[in-house]
Parts: C-alpha cells; sequence; structure tokens
C-alpha cells in the first residue's frame, strides 16, 4: 500500500467560507472533529467509504457516529425510503407505515410493548424522563457522571455556554459501575428521584470506555423496582450493535424504557423510544411532538433497517468485525513499539495508545486520516455490517504506517 498523505486544500477553503456564513464554520459535534490535516466536507459516501471534497477516499470508521450500521446508501433501505417517498411523506396525516414499525419494534425489542417515534436520539430520551416523571409524580433524574443523553438543558450540566444553574437543578450524577453511590442517593431522595437514565455500558468520550461488572445492573435493576424509579436504557448510541433485542438483554435485565435513534433508520432521520405496558398510559398522557415526527420516509427506511439487520444477525457480525479490527490494531501497535488499549464493546471500540502523551495518540489519528482511515482521537469507533476483510487490513496497513509517521519528525 502507498504512504502518501493526502491534501485537503478545497476543504480548507470550504471552512473559511462557511466561517462567514455559519458560526463556527462548523457546528456541534461535528465542530470538535475539525483537525487542521483531515477532511471538512464529504462529498460522496457509498457503503463503509465517504469521499472529501478534495476527492481523497476514507474507509469511515465513525459511520456518521454510528447512523451508517448498513452502509452507506445501502440499495434496499434507500429503495424503501424512495418508495414511500414517492407515495407522501410529510402528510397531514401519520402513515400505516408508523403502526408497522411500531409493531416490527414491539416484535424485536424484548422490552416492548409499545413504541413513540421522534428525530433525533435526544428527542427520545427527553421524552422518556418527561414519561418517567408522569408516571411516578416524582421530578429528579439520576444519571452517569459524563454520560450524554443529548443536548436538552437538563442534560448539559452546569457552567456550559446557554445553560443556567436551575436547568440541571434536577439531574444527580453518580459514577458509573458504583451500585452504593445509587443506593445512597435512592436512600436519601428516594421520594423525589423519577428515573435512572444510563446508556448500556459507558461510553464517554476522551477516557477508556467500560464495561458493566457483573451485577451492576442486577442491582440497578432491584434498587429502581424498590424505590419507585423508572429504569431508562439510552440505547441511541450502542442500539443494535450489542444485540437487536435491546442491549439490555446482552446484561440480562428489564428495564422500563428504551431509548433509540442513530443507527434505527441507517442515516434516516429518525429516533423511536420504546416502552413496557407499565408506561404506556403515561407515555400517552405527556405531550411531545414536532412537525418532522410523522415523515414516513425515515419509518420506511427504519423497516427496512430493521428487517435487514434481524436477516444478516448484524450485532453478531459487527461484534466478530470488531474483534478482529481490534486484534490487528493491537498487534501492529505491539510491532511498531506501541501499545493499543482498545475498550468498550467490540462494534464500537474507543482506542487509547498507552504510556504516551495524549498528543502522540491525537497524532497517530491524524496519520491514520491522512492516509485514509477516518478515525477520531477523544470519542468510540464504529464499524457497520459492510466493512470488508480487505478494510480491513487497508486499516491495519495505514495505521502501521501512521505509527512509522511518529518516528518519523519530517512529517
Ligand atoms: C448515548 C446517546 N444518547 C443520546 C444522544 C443524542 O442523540 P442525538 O444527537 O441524535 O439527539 C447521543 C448522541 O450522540 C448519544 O450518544
Amino acid at each position: 500500500m502507498k504512504n502518501t498523505t493526502y491534501e485537503v486544500k478545497k476543504s480548507e477553503a470550504l471552512l473559511k467560507k462557511a466561517k462567514e456564513v455559519i458560526p463556527g464554520g462548523i457546528f456541534g459535534h461535528y465542530k470538535y472533529a475539525i483537525r487542521d490535516t483531515g477532511p471538512k466536507f464529504f462529498s460522496h459516501a457509498e457503503g463503509a467509504y465517504f469521499w472529501d471534497v478534495d476527492d481523497n477516499k476514507y474507509i469511515d470508521l465513525m459511520c456518521a457516529y454510528g447512523p451508517s450500521i448498513l452502509g452507506y446508501k445501502h440499495p434496499e433501505i434507500e429503495e424503501a425510503a424512495n418508495s414511500q417517498d414517492s407515495e407522501g411523506n410529510t402528510v397531514s396525516l401519520a402513515s400505516p407505515i408508523m403502526v408497522d414499525l411500531a409493531t416490527t419494534l414491539v416484535d424485536m425489542v424484548d422490552a416492548a410493548d409499545w413504541a413513540l417515534f421522534g428525530k433525533n436520539g435526544g428527542d427520545s430520551t427527553s421524552l422518556a424522563v418527561m414519561i418517567a416523571r408522569e408516571a411516578t409524580g416524582k421530578g429528579k433524574i439520576v444519571k452517569i457522571q459524563d454520560g450524554y443523553h443529548g443536548v436538552s438543558p437538563w442534560m448539559q450540566g452546569k457552567g456550559r455556554p446557554g445553560i443556567i444553574d436551575s436547568d440541571d437543578n434536577h439531574v444527580i450524577n453518580v459514577e458509573w459501575n458504583d451500585l452504593e453511590s445509587f443506593e445512597k442517593v435512592l436512600n436519601e431522595k428516594s421520594n423525589e428521584i423519577a428515573c435512572f437514565i444510563s446508556s448500556p455500558y459507558d461510553h464517554p468520550t476522551s477516557r477508556d470506555n467500560a464495561l458493566p461488572e457483573d451485577g451492576y445492573w442486577q442491582g440497578i435493576s432491584n434498587l429502581c423496582k424498590k424505590h419507585d424509579v423508572i429504569l431508562i436504557i439510552d440505547d441511541v448510541r450502542a442500539g443494535f450493535r450489542i444485540n437487536l433485542s435491546g442491549s439490555n438483554v446482552a446484561y440480562g435485565f428489564t428495564p422500563d424504557l428504551i431509548c433509540f435513534g442513530k443507527a434505527i433508520a441507517n442515516g434516516h432521520p429518525l429516533s423511536a423510544l420504546v416502552g413496557t405496558n407499565g408506561m404506556k398510559d403515561a407515555a400517552e398522557k405527556v405531550y411531545f411532538t414536532g412537525t418532522q415526527f410523522f415523515s414516513a420516509s425515515p419509518m420506511a427506511a427504519a423497516m427496512a433497517t430493521l428487517n435487514e439487520l434481524k436477516k444478516i444477525d448484524a450485532a453478531n457480525k459487527m461484534t466478530d468485525y470488531g474483534e478482529r479490527l481490534n486484534k490487528s490494531l493491537i498487534k501492529v501497535a505491539k510491532e511498531s513499539g506501541y501499545d493499543l488499549v482498545a475498550s468498550g464493546v467490540p462494534a464500537m471500540p474507543y482506542y487509547r495508545l498507552d504510556s504516551v502523551d495524549v498528543r502522540t495518540h491525537f497524532k497517530w489519528i491524524d496519520e491514520c486520516v491522512r492516509r485514509g482511515v477516518y478515525m477520531l482521537g477523544y470519542h468510540n469507533h464504529f464499524v457497520s455490517t459492510c466493512h470488508t476483510d480487505q478494510d480491513l487490513g487497508a486499516i491495519t496497513d495505514i495505521a502501521r504506517q501512521a505509527f512509522e509517521a511518529l518516528e518519523d519528525n519530517t512529517q
């Protein structure tokens, strides 16, 4: 494999132009990913790849931060969305596809007796919290320290731009895998606590991701039941990459509500909240909606996505691929004199170079990106079902070249 690095001149010029008309040029989570030597805008995408505006090709290990689970422009998914679009998308009534999709989720997801729909993952987490408050008549939310559930003011935390202190007055943070501190909070305030919300495992940014310790989820679940606290699993990021029946199934417990988003429609804008029968009355009462919530084409895309995921046993396929990817990258790191730590679940690996300063880690990632593997230094990665063995070989070769570049001070 040739060891050449990409130029990103068109990306740079476009970012300059963007800054004139868009605050920051690129905003939100995409802004954090911008690196001097990396691409800033894509031109097109297909399967496991995208091309930037300078026409450089990348093997994408970010998968649009999760949505691209079957790969970009998947023929069956696009056909389902386009076919629904030709009949009507956002219309003055809901489409029957919404009922079909809810039925599919109820059949597929163990804990689901019903489903509601939104656009972004943050819609489903905010709705889940409102339903928990309605169901319990209590107000406070317990979440994991640094756990991310969207951009709602309750979730962002004190001191962030645009957030006032009272926005998170009702939020209590506890450490991941710390049953004792959760129990202590419940013993002190259980008559005020409506819900516990957490992703199925801890996947914060900028540090190693952590799986649940044995008995953690059973302990959380028992405590929630004992204290009339609604258990919400935020499966927005991990959903369908661990277990197609809900990530909780892999860890042996049943929540009251599960939030899905990202991968549910393979990149078409849709999120879902599913819940048990015990939550159904409260879910019916809470008012939560949006102009685009009833768009039928993303729902058709979701139906096709869920069916395809089932058909190809997608979660196991991605787990197997992620395990092989981790093994290969750890090996090439060792051969290059580095120690690479892979954490989190295999289908969503978080990488960190151990025993070097964080700038070296970021430089290694930059050198991978400059040679055609799109990765981030502070975030977990995502594999999709269309990453191939050939891609795995190319990623490994590029990773090796990137390690070599770390030793070469001229680059
Ligand atoms: C675990 C988790 N929950 C919620 C969200 C919010 O989803 P969205 O950005 O689609 O609103 C995200 C987004 O990254 C997430 O990772």
